[in-house]
């Protein structure tokens, strides 16, 4: 079945169209009005059948096969790495574009990893497929770009408070249904997260590296953060948790540039750098939180001071929120679409 859309563009796939990100994928090429000429939606054979919504027709989802992409010009996949590497390949050679939001293709050297507002000179290099970062990373430094091209970054520290919904739309419904049993006195026995989510936080639900002692996700954030910065030399550290909240994530960041720099330089910066909100108000004591980054396209950022610990003057202390299934996730997959 075709759905035709009107004006001519691009023939676009979504491949995990059901999943968190899929329907904000499908809600940001809406709202931004995306030049497409077709929307296909593709999961599992679990949804076959299963209809949704965009610019007022229901459009069927399928099940996704190597057939999916003939005719295809853009591919976004956000499906989970194994998907990705299976059906990535079949996309490129159908003849599409792939955006990819897994893990499965971001430090392949050939393949780009982009946020547009930082790098989007390396999507000219493309080869078929480009990835879309990790959440956190996106995240946290969308608002250091300004700064590390000012007074380079040469040591980035970073804490996660990390929402369910990077673990996918089953994690959210594990959040909100122990939430409801622990305050009925019910016993939940968790399926989708390794411990207890409600009332309680975790280290982020990813394999230990046993030579570093780092889970998966904080090796993504450290290598990913040098790639799409193009600075191999950078010193950067994460700590990763899992916290319970349901779709925005926070960091808390500390950095040391290579010259001494003021929270009123770093707050000056902030105003004007793309993609980011200063919410820093130390008079009502508000700051980012993800209630407010829930939904809003850009990342909150405020407590910008200076780090006391840094006698040097060189470091600075700052909080960030953003909305992980937005610019965390589906929204800096459409703008690379949109650069493409
Ligand atoms: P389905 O809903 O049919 O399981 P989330 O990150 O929220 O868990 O969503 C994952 C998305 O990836 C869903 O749309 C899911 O479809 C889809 N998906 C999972 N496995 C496959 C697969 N083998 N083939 C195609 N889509 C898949």
């Amino acid at each position: 079945m075709s759905e035709g859309l009107g004006p001519p563009g691009a023939v676009v796939a979504i491949v995990g169209a059901t999943g968190a990100v899929g329907v904000e994928l499908i809600r940001c090429l809406e709202e931004r009005a995306f030049p497409l000429s077709e929307l296909r939606l593709f999961a599992s054979a679990r949804s076959a059948g299963k209809t949704l919504r965009f610019r007022g027709q229901a459009l069927a989802v399928r099940e996704l096969n190597e057939h999916s992409f003939s005719g295809v010009d853009i591919a976004l996949f956000s499906a989970g790495g194994s998907t990705s590497k299976r059906f990535a390949p079949i996309a490129v050679r159908a003849g599409a574009t792939v955006v990819d939001n897994s893990s499965a293709f971001r430090m392949d050297p050939t393949v780009p990893l982009v946020v547009p507002e930082i790098n989007p000179q390396t999507l000219r290099t493309h080869q078929g497929i480009i990835a879309n970062p990790n959440c956190c990373a996106i995240i946290a430094i969308t608002p250091l770009w300004p700064i590390h091209r000012t007074n380079r970054i040469r040591r980035l520290m970073l804490a996660t408070y990390q929402a369910a919904s990077g673990a996918g739309a089953a994690a959210m419904e594990e959040l909100l249904e122990s939430t409801r049993a622990y305050l009925d006195g019910r016993a939940y026995q968790h399926k989708v997260l390794p411990h207890p989510y409600a009332f309680n936080l975790f280290s982020h639900n990813t394999s230990i590296d046993p030579a570093t002692g780092y889970n998966d996700e904080e090796t993504k954030v450290i290598q990913e953060t040098r790639k799409i910065f193009g600075d191999a030399e950078m010193r950067v550290s994460a700590t990763c948790v899992r916290v319970p909240v349901l779709r925005a994530h926070s960091v808390a960041i500390t950095f040391e540039c290579e010259r001494p720099i003021t929270a009123a330089q770093v707050r000056d910066l902030m105003q004007t750098a793309p993609g980011v909100k200063l919410v820093d108000d130390a008079q009502r004591n508000y700051f980012p939180m993800p209630q407010d980054a829930s939904g809003q396209d850009p990342i909150l950022v405020g407590r910008i001071r200076q780090d006391l610990s840094d006698p040097g003057g060189r470091s600075i202390c700052l909080f960030v929120a953003g909305d992980q299934l937005l610019k965390g996730a589906a929204l800096n997959a459409v703008q690379i679409a949109e650069s493409l």
